[in-house]
């Protein structure tokens, strides 16, 4: 953590014509502040201008966490009695924003931000600057890359746990509560994500819940899940059956892991992001379950459990040493089940290595 990333910040943002960079809490600011605060009612925004130094507008009882700040930071402080419209007023006169360029994250400015820019800069304008954002953060340094090594132990050690117990007639809900508990006993700061259990015929759709369906033998079990450690995610998926699996789906498995190893084995730096995708989904498309596959190939991984690069059709980033995400083909039989294996891999100097290292074959309890 120093202030390189804020001398990076303002190359990427004077590149891009932008005055000054507005944060809210987040992913963002954390990068490069190092400081967390809540989304809240009461508004919390960073300012960065490119030529002058950078200031804040938080609640007074917030302030003292400016002590542990990687940067310093002016601080324009409110009272809940006062509000926070002079806490705004002051600071955007102070760094001069009327008619200013000020870039801003398009997926997390609330209108509340918004307005108060609005007023106290007036004839300013709000552009995105989630490139800015994702041209910093997207190549992980040493220190990030062992923090998602340590979350990747984290998410392997409690999934190994819960598979050790998981027994039929077990609610997908009572199996997703073991692994939570799971995750803080190996050590996680938290979760990346409420963990997705989903059997049978649930395993389907991708994305739903636990429910409190018990799980019957045979069934596809997809468990999606993922720890935190100082910020930084991890996020797996395998797919468990108990008992044998019906044969069907046994080649919808071999697919996927094939579709996975194609996947991994495709990401190099100089190559697309869609390449990676497109070499995942060949495998899908060429066993004749390309309409099954309902996704894309994978999303980036950091401070946020979904972040560029994301690895999807039409996507022409090239890939660089040191970029990390996640590489997740899956298959869902409407009525039957669903596979889904997922790693996530950091892109080295001549091909990509996996951190996540949990055995892809498929496991029979
Ligand atoms: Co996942
Ligand atoms: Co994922």
């Amino acid at each position: 953590m120093d202030n390189q990333r804020i001398t990076k910040l303002r190359t990427e943002a004077g590149q891009k014509g932008l005055d000054c960079v507005a944060l809210v809490p987040g992913a963002n600011l954390f990068y490069l502040t190092g400081l967390s605060f809540h989304l809240s009612e009461r508004p919390v925004l960073a300012l960065f201008p490119v030529d002058d130094a950078p200031a804040i507008v938080l609640p007074a009882l917030e302030a003292p966490k400016l002590e542990h700040a990687a940067c310093a930071l002016h601080p324009f402080p409110y009272t809940d009695e006062e509000g926070p419209a002079l806490a705004f007023q002051q600071a955007c006169a102070s760094l001069e924003l009327a008619d200013a360029r000020i870039g801003a994250e398009h997926l997390h400015m609330r209108l509340l931000e918004a307005r108060y820019l609005e007023r106290y800069a007036p004839g300013c304008e709000l552009s995105p600057a989630d490139d800015v954002m994702s041209a910093l953060r997207m190549t992980k340094d040493a220190g990030e890359l062992a923090a998602m090594r340590e979350a990747v132990a984290v998410i392997e050690a409690a999934l190994q746990a819960t598979l050790d117990r998981l027994e039929p007639g077990m609610r997908e809900r009572e199996v997703a509560g073991t692994l939570m508990i799971e995750i803080f006993d190996k050590g996680g700061d938290g979760l990346a994500f409420e963990p997705i259990v989903v059997a049978g015929p649930n395993a389907a759709s991708p994305h739903s819940g636990p429910s409190d369906r018990p799980i019957g033998r045979g069934e596809t079990i997809v468990i999606d899940c993922g720890a935190t450690v100082d910020g930084y995610a991890s996020d797996i998926t395998r797919t468990v059956a108990i008992g044998e699996m019906p044969e069907a789906m046994q080649r919808v498995y071999r697919t996927v892991l094939d579709a996975n190893t194609a996947g991994r084995a495709a990401a190099r730096p100089g190559v697309t992001a869609e390449a990676v995708d497109q070499a995942a989904r060949a495998v899908i498309e060429a066993a004749g379950y390309g309409a099954y596959f309902i996704h894309r190939t994978g999303h980036g991984l950091g401070l946020e459990t979904h972040e560029p690069p994301y690895i999807v059709a039409g996507n022409r980033r090239v890939l660089e040493e040191g970029m990390t995400f996640t590489v997740e083909p899956g298959i869902y039989l409407p009525g039957l089940g669903g596979v889904r294996i997922e790693d996530d891999v950091v892109v080295t100097a001549a091909g990509a290595e996996s951190l996540t290292t949990f055995p892809r074959e498929l496991t029979v309890l």
